[in-house]
This record gives structure tokens, sequence and C-alpha cells, in this order.
């Protein structure tokens, strides 16, 4: 669905200061219908190759492809933002009506749909958030998950292949980071709908298909939730803290107690531990 390969990215910090180099020769590949999750540092890449992923951002060197089309091409510039939406952090900063159902057809109505159709996405993108009731509120008011389910509405409206979400969670408590990855999770399983999730949240990387980790640009590990979560000296350097199953599985085995296969959710603990006690 979107191939990176081998790109060069480098930002300036001051006008006439010397580039530093961000991404030498980072190459990726995401799968349609996947749900991977991307983990690593401040400062690892994350954001920015969010931002590669529909075009905001263009590689100096090497290319991306969304479904074949080149970011770097002016030309597929309409059809890869409506291929690929992003998501932030802020849900304050995406609301751009002040009533909900306003907000959700900002993007169709950009498109130049007509109104029935407009109609007809709003109702299924709000549906597909479990938003319906709140589509005549004041956006205002609504809780930060609430906001955060209506930027992801925003971007369904558009009939999106792929939804890329930068730290959807970071600024919600954790009732609205429940409703929020319910939501990317539904979307993915129901609707096959391909979704790339940055996160500071291991936890949230646990239940992912494919979990990447970065650092200083560069792709440290790359696989599923197991294979990466079982790299504890590599994880342990980057600083990253692991899901509390895996800690406890690692304190376990320090003490000469191995557990059939690495548990990464709480629920994988409690079946391993008591599968393991007499
Ligand atoms: N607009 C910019 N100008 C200059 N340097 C930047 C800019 N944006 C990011 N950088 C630098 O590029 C590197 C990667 O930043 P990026 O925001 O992609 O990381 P991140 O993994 O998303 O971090 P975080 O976890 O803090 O969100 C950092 O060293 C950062 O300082
Ligand atoms: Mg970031």
């Amino acid at each position: 669905m979107i191939h990176i390969e081998d790109i060069y990215f480098s930002y300036s910090v001051e006008e006439d200061s010397e580039p530093i180099p961000l991404f030498e020769g980072l190459s990726l590949t995401i799968e349609q219908g996947s749900f991977t999750t991307i983990l690593g540092h401040n400062g690892s890449g994350k954001s920015t190759l969010s931002r590669m992923l529909n075009g905001m951002l263009l590689p100096e060197q090497g290319r991306v492809l969304v479904q074949g089309m080149d970011t770097a091409d002016e030309q597929n510039q309409l059809n890869i933002r409506k291929t690929v939406g992003l998501v932030f952090q802020n849900p304050d900063n995406q609301i751009v009506s002040s009533i909900v159902e306003e907000d959700v057809a900002f993007g169709p109505e950009n498109l130049g749909l007509a109104p029935d159709k407009i109609r007809r996405r709003v109702d299924q993108a709000l549906a597909a958030v479990d938003m319906t009731e709140y589509a005549t509120h004041s956006t205002a008011r609504l809780s930060g998950g609430q906001k955060q389910r209506i930027a992801i509405a925003g971007m369904l409206a558009m009939h999106p292949k792929c939804l890329v979400l930068d730290e959807p969670t970071a600024m919600l408590d954790p009732k609205g980071r429940r409703e929020v990855l319910d939501t990317v999770r539904r979307l993915n399983k129901e609707q096959g709908m391909t979704v790339v999730l940055i996160t500071h949240y291991m936890e949230e990387a646990a239940t992912a298909d494919r979990c990447i980790v970065m650092e200083q640009g560069k792709i440290l590990l790359d696989g599923t939730p197991h294979q990466v979560f079982s790299h504890r000296k590599e994880l342990e350097q980057t600083g990253l803290t692991m899901p509390a199953a895996c800690q406890l599985a690692f304190l376990l085995e320090d003490r000469g107690i191995t557990l059939p296969a690495l548990p990464l959710t709480e629920q994988e603990c409690i079946t391993a531990l008591e599968n393991l006690l007499p």
C-alpha cells in the first residue's frame, strides 16, 4: 500500500546552518490492511516519517509511493491526501467547526461532493466512530477522546485507505485512550483499514500485527510485537519502557523461571502464570 524506498531527509535548524540528517537510506513497506505501530524515543523521527506517508513532507532522495503514486509528483497530491488520512496528537488543533457534523463534513465539502453524498459520508463516518448521537452537538463541549474520534471521522469522510495516527492518545485520559484505540482497532478489523499508529504507550503496540521501533531516524526493530519485545537488551538500551507483562516475565527469567511464551498483555501474563504455578 505504501512503499518508502531508500529515502534521505535532513532538517535545517537555522537558515544557513548545516542541515542535520535524519533519514539516511530508510526503506519501509506498509501492507494493505495491516495494523502497524511505530515506537521510539523523542526525536527518533516518528512524526517526520508519518508526514512522509501522505506527502506533507517530501524526501530529498529516494521516493515514497502510495498505491503506486509518487508523493513527489504534484499531480498526485490530492489523491494521496484522500488515500492517507493523518490524525495528530492535539484534538483541539484538528477541529475546524463548532458543530460536530459540520466538522466531519469539512473534508468532503472541500472535495466538492454533492450535498446528499456528503450527508451519507458524514453519517457513515460518525457511525464508524460511534458518535452518531453527537452529530448536532457543539464540538467545544466534547471530551478529548470524543474530539479525537471526530477528527478520525473527519478523515474517514474522505474515504481513505489508510489512517496514520501520530500519538492520537497522548493527550487523553485512560477512558479517552481506550475509546480511540477501540475505534481504530475496529476500523482495521471490520473495514480492513490500513492503520499506522505512532505511540509512546507500549501496551498499545502489543496488539498490533507489526511493531516498528525507531531510533535516530533508523529502524532498530521490526516484527510482530512478540518478536520485537523479545529483544530485551536493545529495548532497554533505547530506554523504552516495556509493557508491564513483559517486565514481569523478564524479572521471573532473571530468577530462573522462563515462561513458555513472552506475555504482552495482563491477560496473557495471568494465563502464563496460571499454567506455570502448581
Ligand atoms: N521543523 C523542524 N526543524 C528542525 N528540526 C526538526 C523539525 N522537526 C523535527 N526536527 C528534528 O528531527 C528529529 C526527529 O523529529 P520528529 O518530530 O520526527 O521525532 P519524533 O520521533 O516524532 O519525536 P517525539 O516522540 O518527540 O514526537 C528531532 O531531532 C527533531 O529535533
Ligand atoms: Mg512526534
